[in-house]
């Protein structure tokens, strides 16, 4: 469904504008509430999102592909960005990440055939102390190990099997 005329993010869309005496100023904003309706920024999003900027699409997705907030593919409904940078590798990270795609049966970056879970390593999150850790949809999760993963996945694929009931 599209973020304009849609009542979900009215309210959201216009505050953002309001508080810029520019509306290209709000195109960050924006292109997460894109990136949040359709999963991705995808070509609707940009284009929504240059219209309600009164920018050029081109415009638009230059700035989503310069950000890696912004993701520019279709991704699972959780978006896994595990941190394995230096000081999370010595605490474990990169095991953690291999075990985590190999429960998942995904390779880096790929999304599991439930369209459930997204996974790839990300640089420093500034959250060495906790790590293993991640950031599922821009929310930190952290002191992970395999186990307290395998049963937050089982969690969320109830879930899911629930709706889908
Ligand atoms: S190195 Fe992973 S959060 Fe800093």
């Amino acid at each position: 469904m599209a973020i304009i005329n849609n009542d979900k993010y009215t309210q959201r869309i216009n505050w953002h504008l309001s508080k810029y005496p520019d509306k290209r100023s709000a195109v960050m904003p924006l292109l997460y509430i894109a990136q949040e309706e359709y999963g991705w920024v995808s070509p609707e999003g940009i284009n929504e999102v240059a219209q309600l900027c009164d920018m050029d699409p081109t415009q638009v997705k230059s700035i989503a592909g310069f950000y890696t907030m912004y993701s520019e593919k279709p991704k699972g409904k959780y978006w896994l960005q595990v941190c394995n940078d230096l000081a999370c590798a010595l605490r474990g990270a990169d095991e953690f990440h291999h075990d985590l795609l190999h429960h998942l049966g995904i390779e880096e970056g790929g999304t599991t055939d439930d369209g459930l879970f997204t996974v790839e390593h990300v640089m420093c999150l500034a959250a060495c102390d906790k790590a293993p850790m991640l950031q599922c949809n821009f929310h930190f999760m952290e002191n992970l190990d395999m186990a307290k993963m395998k049963a937050w996945i089982e969690e969320k694929r109830a879930e899911l099997e629930k709706e889908n009931s």
